[in-house]
């Protein structure tokens, strides 16, 4: 998944990095990954055997993450997804709101994947009751469907015409998992409300760097998570989200601040690039006032959308880190 700000190409520079910071200090391997968006951080460490505590506001990044960390056996998933194919195609929600064909005005999905979504979404349901299974199904139904969105990677916006991709018919793909042993814990919450609840060795904080909403850019996947009835607003259909703390200039250096005040963490580690709303010397101002404190960058590809491939875009991307005393 082309996730804003996700941390997939930067996962040997994080964890190297972490471990040159802490070096043998650290007994038990509890590591919080505060921000998860795509999941791709807290999944890199809990193969190399850390707990993993993975938090997102977003709900279709709780799916994602829970599906990715609680997954254990599934036994007879291939049987379930190849009758999940099967299902005929539904006019529901997702076509009614989001496809060209039912006069919706909007063009997210071609209107055979819209109608596809439909009976997928509305398939997974029969499988409610056993929530491991459900969570799997739905992630794997928001990596497929997100496959042959007709977006410019975001959901933001539609493209005009129906990108070469977004013609592809969707198929139902199981999401990619490694079966884990370990009792990871999942949460869907504000970070500044969970922080007080939980405790551990590594705390790492990814959390956004601009205005760009996630609720808004990602709204399309909370509605297929979802499938809840709203009155989907304007042009593209959003549908109410909550604005986050991290996405404003006047709140996200507190926000940040007391995060790492109320951390019950031996160590933490804040990603963020130069273009970010807030300032690398102010965050490392602020860090210094906890502890010992170092930060190293790294030139890093800005995030690209689909009509924009081809821009090469170098930016820095920091990792503050923090001995907490
Ligand atoms: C930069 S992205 C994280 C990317 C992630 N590390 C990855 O590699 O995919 C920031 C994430 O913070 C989440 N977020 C924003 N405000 C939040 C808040 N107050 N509490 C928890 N999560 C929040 C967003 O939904 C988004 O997924």
């Amino acid at each position: 998944m082309n996730y804003i700000g996700s941390k997939a190409k930067l996962l040997s520079f994080i964890e190297t990095t972490i471990s040159e910071f802490v070096k043998n200090k650290l007994p038990a391997k509890k590591f919080c990954d505060l921000f998860a968006g795509s999941g791709c951080v807290g999944y890199h460490f809990a193969q190399k055997g850390y707990t993993i505590i993975s938090n997102d506001a977003e709900f279709y990044s709780y799916v994602l993450n829970y599906a990715m960390l609680q997954t254990t056996n599934l036994d007879g998933i291939n049987e379930r997804i190849i009758a999940l194919n099967a299902l005929p195609p539904i006019a529901g929600m997702m076509y009614q709101q989001y496809c060209l064909g039912s006069g919706s005005g909007r063009n997210y999905f071609s209107d055979d994947n819209g109608q596809k979504i439909d009976a997928l979404r509305q398939g997974i349901e029969a499988y409610k009751d056993d929530e491991t299974l459900y969570i799997y199904l739905l992630a794997s139904l928001l990596i497929s469907a997100d496959k042959v969105a007709n977006t410019a990677s975001i959901y933001s916006a539609f493209l005009k015409n129906l990108k070469p991709l977004a013609q592809e018919k969707l198929y139902l793909q199981a999401l990619e998992h490694i079966p884990s042993a370990t009792a990871h814990q999942v949460y869907c919450s504000d970070a500044n409300t969970l922080i007080s609840t939980i405790e551990g060795d590594i705390l790492y904080l990814d959390p956004p760097y601009n205005r760009r909403q996630y609720g808004a850019n990602y709204h399309i996947l909370n509605t297929i998570a979802r499938y809840d009835s709203f009155t989907p607003k304007g042009k593209t259909g959003v549908r109410s989200y909550e604005s986050s703390a991290y996405c404003k200039t006047t709140t996200a250096l507190q926000a940040l601040e007391k995060l790492i005040q109320e951390a019950k963490f031996s160590y933490i580690f804040v990603s963020y690039n130069d273009e970010g709303i807030i300032s690398q010397e102010a965050i490392m101002k602020m860090m210094q006032k906890y502890g010992r404190y170092e930060s190293v960058k790294i030139p890093h590809q800005r995030f690209k959308a689909y009509q924009n491939l081809k821009q090469k875009h170098s930016i820095y991307e920091y990792l503050h880190m923090l001995e907490k005393f």
